[in-house]
């Protein structure tokens, strides 16, 4: 495929599960919507009504009833290196440092054939980006949920994955320390050529962050009911974007979306 081709495509997917005991529970209902290369895309919409569950199909951790997915026009059939996941929960071996945690990632990648000392450095560098300099050397359950959550963060990033899927990933946070991170998320994501999929509840986090919103409907059969450009000019500032009318009026709508289905 060229270059050229949208970096994800979902087409016409339906997704359910079966319940405990008996039945089948229809989660997502037909849904299709492509993203391009470099894009940073949001999904919001209700608790429970298939977010997660979107952005699993997209990882190839979950398969579809119907419909496909692809990554530059190959389909998405199961984990690849090239989509890298951050989940709702933190998932780190729990016996190895925060430090070693990333390394064990980025050997385990093996694709970039960089050696010990630059992949030493290069957890390094992404452990400070996150502030955790000082911590690196602590184990999984000697750390907080958000510096567990920094660690998966840093760890998703290191491994320049083409796609980055993130579900929640600030989510655990202090309201300082995600603010911080929000701004950080931006910088990189204006940095970097990548393409990201970015699952959250909060509306400014959106507003600040995406080029698009898609806005899941209340499930069962949930889809995206509305897709929304978001106009600001990069590079953004927090400032200056939340202080224009436009902000307020996209802010608006959305939570009216998000309120009208709850
Ligand atoms: N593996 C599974 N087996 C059975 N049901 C599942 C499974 N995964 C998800 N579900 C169901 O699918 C629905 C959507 O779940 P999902 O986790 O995708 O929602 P979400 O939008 O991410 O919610 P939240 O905002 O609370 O994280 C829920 O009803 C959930 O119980
Ligand atoms: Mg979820």
């Amino acid at each position: 495929m060229t270059s050229t081709a949208p970096a994800l495509t979902v087409e016409g997917i339906t997704k359910g599960f079966p319940r405990r005991g008996r039945g089948f529970q229809p989660v997502l209902g037909e849904t299709s919507f492509s993203i391009e290369q470099g894009e940073f895309v949001t999904i919001i919409g209700p608790s429970g009504s298939g977010k997660s569950t979107l952005l699993k199909l997209l990882a190839g951790l979950e398969t579809p009833d119907a419909g496909t997915l692809t990554l530059t026009g190959d389909p998405i059939l199961r984990p690849s290196r090239r989509l890298g996941v951050v989940f709702q929960q933190h998932v780190l071996l729990p016996w190895m440092s925060a430090r070693q945690n990333v390394l064990f990632a980025l050997e385990a990648d093996g694709r970039s054939g960089r050696s010990a000392k630059d992949r030493e450095q290069l957890a390094d560098y992404w452990l400070d980006l996150v502030q955790l300099s000082d911590s690196k050397d602590m184990k999984p359950g000697q750390l907080s949920g958000g510096m567990q959550q920094r660690v998966g963060i840093a760890r998703a990033f290191a491994l320049e994955s083409e796609v980055l899927l993130l579900d929640e990933p600030l989510g655990a946070l202090d309201a300082l320390t995600r603010h911080a991170l929000q701004l950080q998320l931006l910088h990189l994501s204006e940095q970097e050529s990548r393409t990201f999929v970015l699952v959250t509840h909060d509306v400014d986090e959106a507003l600040l962050l995406s080029d698009r919103i898609l806005v899941l409907s209340q499930g069962p059969e949930a889809r995206v009911m509305r897709d929304v450009r978001v106009p600001f000019p990069r590079p953004r500032d927090r400032d200056t974007v939340q202080a224009s009318q436009e902000y307020l009026a996209l802010r608006r709508d959305l939570l009216d979306l998000l309120t009208a289905q709850s």
